[in-house]
């Protein structure tokens, strides 16, 4: 770092001792200046805690990853001890003295939610609502007999959120993990968990749309209290353009020469939990709002705010997914 100009100037005398030792000394080659090219991370978060869903893979991992980086103890919630345990590990291999806990949870499950919940003690600071199901055949269920993108992906969240109100501190925020394709789905709360037609995309996107417009929602029932809820999207992220961590997601070193040439176009999965963490505990982000790559078409780059759909934004929309969201868990959500 360059000395500021502002700071007092450098005296320096010397005595006649040292004038007659330089002078007498040959000249010697300037020592060369170490470079420090990576300076430690940043430990802000140190005494919060954040719960991850689906921590042990892609984007959760490295939300994982980074918040337990900058200081946070964070909670691995997953549904297989074996990768909660691999996942840990790898975090604190790159992590040195990381403060990582895992909470068993399968989101396809309203008893493993509940469980979940009931075994959280700790205060959370913050809940990111990342654990989710990307493709599935429309015959695929939850151990409940939901539809597995909705069940897991948005009916799981609210269930999980509906009973963990007791371990939100009085400033809690949850970040609901969206996508993309919440902007050509549309919600049909009555249809939610009912068999869809065509293709699985569109039924990942109401799944994604009814996850952000619960978050939404809950953002403004706690608008009178100190606790938020926004939204955040990781753009476009691939596992070949993410750096390999021990356990994690194997990939070829041929696939992932071939995918660097989409590097301009999409990101790692590293990147992709960036604008999901700045969401999660950066100050200038705010319940409401919604946080994604800043790149062309939101497929890559550093977080900014950008746009979610009238449709996930509506009250009405919202209000009416509550309630059919509570009669197909059974789980009553007061706020
Ligand atoms: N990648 C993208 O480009 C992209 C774009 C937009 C949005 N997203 C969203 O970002 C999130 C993470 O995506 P990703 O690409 O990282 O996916 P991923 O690599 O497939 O990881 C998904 C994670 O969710 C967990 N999960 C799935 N079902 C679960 C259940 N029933 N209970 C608990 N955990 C469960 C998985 O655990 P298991 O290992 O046990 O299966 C895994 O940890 C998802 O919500 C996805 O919709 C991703």
């Amino acid at each position: 770092m360059r000395p500021s100009s502002r700071a007092a100037p450098l005296r320096l005398s010397l005595d006649d001792t040292d004038r007659c030792r330089i002078a007498r000394r040959p000249l010697q080659p300037r020592p060369r200046l170490k470079v420090v090219t990576s300076l430690p991370a940043q430990r802000d978060l140190i005494g919060r805690t954040v719960l991850i869903t689906g921590a042990n893979a892609g984007i959760g991992y490295w939300c994982a990853e980074s918040v337990a980086g900058r200081g946070a103890r964070v909670l691995l919630g997953c549904r297989s001890p074996q990768r909660a345990q691999v996942a840990a590990a790898a975090i604190r291999s790159h992590v040195p003295g990381a403060d990582v806990g895992v909470v068993p949870l399968d989101l396809g499950s309203l008893s493993s939610i509940a469980d979940a919940a009931a075994a959280t003690h700790e205060s959370l600071d913050a809940v990111i609502c990342n654990a989710g199901v990307k493709a599935a055949d429309r015959a695929a269920r939850t151990s409940d007999g939901f539809d597995l993108m909705v069940g897991t992906n948005f009916l799981g969240h609210f269930a999980l959120l509906a009973q963990l109100g007791h371990a939100l501190s009085a400033h809690a925020r949850v970040v609901a993990v969206g996508s993309l394709a919440h902007r050509f789905a549309r919600i049909d709360p009555g249809t939610l968990s009912l068999p869809w037609a065509g293709p699985s995309l569109r039924q990942y996107g109401r799944s994604k749309a009814a996850l952000m417009s619960f978050a939404f929602e809950l953002d403004r029932r706690w608008r009178d209290s100190g606790r938020s809820a926004l939204c955040a999207h990781p753009g476009y992220a691939v596992d070949p353009l993410t750096p390999p961590r021990d356990g994690l997601a194997t990939v070829s070193t041929p696939v992932r020469a071939a995918a660097a040439l989409a590097r301009g176009l999409v990101q790692g999965k590293d990147a992709g939990a960036a604008p999901i963490v700045h969401a999660a505990v950066a100050a200038e982000a705010s319940g409401g709002d919604y946080w994604g790559p800043g790149g062309l078409l939101e497929f890559r780059g550093a977080p900014a705010r950008v746009q979610a759909s009238a449709h996930v934004r509506s009250p009405e929309v919202a209000a009416s997914l509550w309630s059919e969201a509570e009669g197909r868990t059974g789980v009553r959500f007061a706020v």
